[in-house]
């Protein structure tokens, strides 16, 4: 069994969405001492740039044209970030919210994983995408100085939920700490152990 922790934040010890992800984990890794937890920090990890090669290499085989040996390349290390992924059991996604959205280089990796035929298809009869992936548990675990859940620009938790489910994983559960930016440390932190603690609930049931 793999959880694989998906990191969004460039922070390091500083984050706070980590600071409640490393709680669920280590909650979890209780529960589940043989579990095998792997890390993946979307800012540390070597991802593909998706370029002019990639972009052309994903449609090829749609427009029936041959891939170039240049976008083959390319393409296989677009197949390796999806078997990495798709190895996962379970999906722990910590993100801060950036400018009402996700950070850049959590869209640089989603952009890796969201290809046709690799892990989603099209249902011609009822002209929708139709995901690819086994449905598995995801937990978002989000984090914002102000923008609350639900509010009409809040375009990180309905696009994450919409992005896995196009790609098959529907059983999404969501955290959402919409106000770190307290007016003191010591608020800040005392507001961030509301959420570290039901993240240690959370993680006992996932
Ligand atoms: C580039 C950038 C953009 C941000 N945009 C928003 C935003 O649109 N709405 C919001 O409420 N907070 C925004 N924030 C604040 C972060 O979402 C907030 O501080 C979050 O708790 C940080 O999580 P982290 O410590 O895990 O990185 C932004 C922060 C940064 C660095």
């Amino acid at each position: 069994m793999v959880l694989l922790h998906i990191e969004a934040s460039p922070k390091g010890e500083y984050s706070y969405s980590s600071q409640i992800a490393k709680s669920f984990l280590a909650a979890y890794k209780e529960k589940n001492p043989e579990h095998e937890i792997r890390i993946l920090n979307v800012f540390e990890r070597d991802l593909p740039s998706f370029g002019e090669t990639e972009a052309l290499a994903k449609f090829a085989p749609i427009l029936g044209e041959q891939r170039t040996a240049e976008q083959e390349a390319a393409w296989d290390r677009i197949k390796e970030e999806i078997r990495y992924f798709d190895e996962a059991d379970k999906i722990l996604l910590s993100c801060p919210m950036w400018n009402y959205s996700i950070p850049w280089r959590l869209k640089q990796y989603i952009d890796c994983l969201v290809q046709p035929i690799e892990t989603f298809g099209y249902d011609f009869e009822k002209m929708e995408h139709v995901g690819l992936l086994r449905n598995r548990p995801l937990q978002l675990i989000l984090t914002r100085s102000s923008t609350m859940a639900g509010d009409y620009a809040d375009f990180q938790l309905p696009y994450l939920k919409y992005i896995f489910g196009a790609v098959g994983i529907r059983d999404t559960r969501a955290m959402v700490a919409s106000s770190t930016t307290q007016a003191s440390k010591e608020l800040t932190q005392a507001y961030l152990d509301s959420f570290i603690e039901e993240a240690k609930l959370t993680a006992g049931s996932f």
